[in-house]
């Protein structure tokens, strides 16, 4: 049996955030398909130039190209007990997918992100990542130390180019016409909770813990 934690939420919903406190918490292995891609490009991939002119646009890769790669990387022994998803599914097509790679005792438990639009612009426009880590910091919310630096590790922090505010719009539009339709979808399963993300990171994270544990899910 292997146990599925899906996290769901527009862009800047604090799906990135949540999901290294997780992985971190239960020892489960953290699959984010916008990072995968970032990673892809880096290395100048196939996966990664298919996607770059997409994601540039604010614009959902295609479904092949992501069911490609997400079964590339849930299919390594890391995953074997489990894994936690951070911006998969983001359409029906590709829950469909992953639900059909199930067995039928893999439990699954989708985390649903609650947050206005005013805040999803906020977050995503003063975002700051690190190259070297997985670290998310922010401008006014999560400031680092030292002026472009990551608090954790030193390493170098960037922005995305695809928080730019016109193309953040984008994601949130897509968002709401592609991915939003799944919280219903998972809800008639009656694998879903939705948690208030409106809240500072801890209490979340605090949140999302007792819906795990009132799902029953055996993380360890
Ligand atoms: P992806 O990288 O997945 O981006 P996203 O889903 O748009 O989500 P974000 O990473 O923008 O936000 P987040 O919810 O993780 O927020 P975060 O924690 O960073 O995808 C990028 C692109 O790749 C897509 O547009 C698409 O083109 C492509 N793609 C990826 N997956 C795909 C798929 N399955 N199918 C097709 N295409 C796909 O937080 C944001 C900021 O807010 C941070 O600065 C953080 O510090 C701050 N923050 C977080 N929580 C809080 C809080 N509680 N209080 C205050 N500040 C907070």
């Amino acid at each position: 049996m292997a146990c599925i934690l899906i996290l769901l939420g527009a862009p800047g919903a604090g799906k990135g955030t949540q999901a290294v406190r997780l992985a971190e918490a239960y020892r489960l292995t953290h699959v984010s398909t916008g990072d995968l891609f970032r990673l892809h490009l880096g290395q100048g991939s196939s996966f990664g130039l298919k996607a770059k002119e997409y994601m540039d646009a604010g614009a959902l890769v295609p479904d092949e190209v992501v069911l490609d790669m997400l079964a590339e990387r849930v299919g390594q022994p890391d995953c074997e007990k489990g894994y936690l998803l951070d911006g998969f599914p983001r359409t029906l097509a590709q829950a469909e997918s992953l639900g059909s790679r199930l067995s039928p005792d893999d439990q699954v438990v989708v985390l649903a992100l609650d947050v206005s639009e005013e805040t999803l612009i906020r977050r995503a426009s003063g975002r700051l990542l690190c190259r070297s880590c997985e670290n998310i910091q922010h401008l006014d919310f999560k400031p680092p130390a030292r002026g472009g630096i990551c608090d954790s590790c030193g390493g170098e922090l960037y922005r995305r180019p695809d928080d730019a505010p016109e193309v953040v719009r984008e994601r949130i539009a897509v968002y709401r016409n592609q991915t939003a339709p799944l919280v219903e979808f998972y809800d008639q399963l009656d694998v879903l909770t939705r948690v208030d993300g409106e809240r500072a990171p801890g209490e979340i994270f605090e949140g999302l813990r007792s819906v795990i544990a009132e799902r029953g899910v055996d993380l360890g």
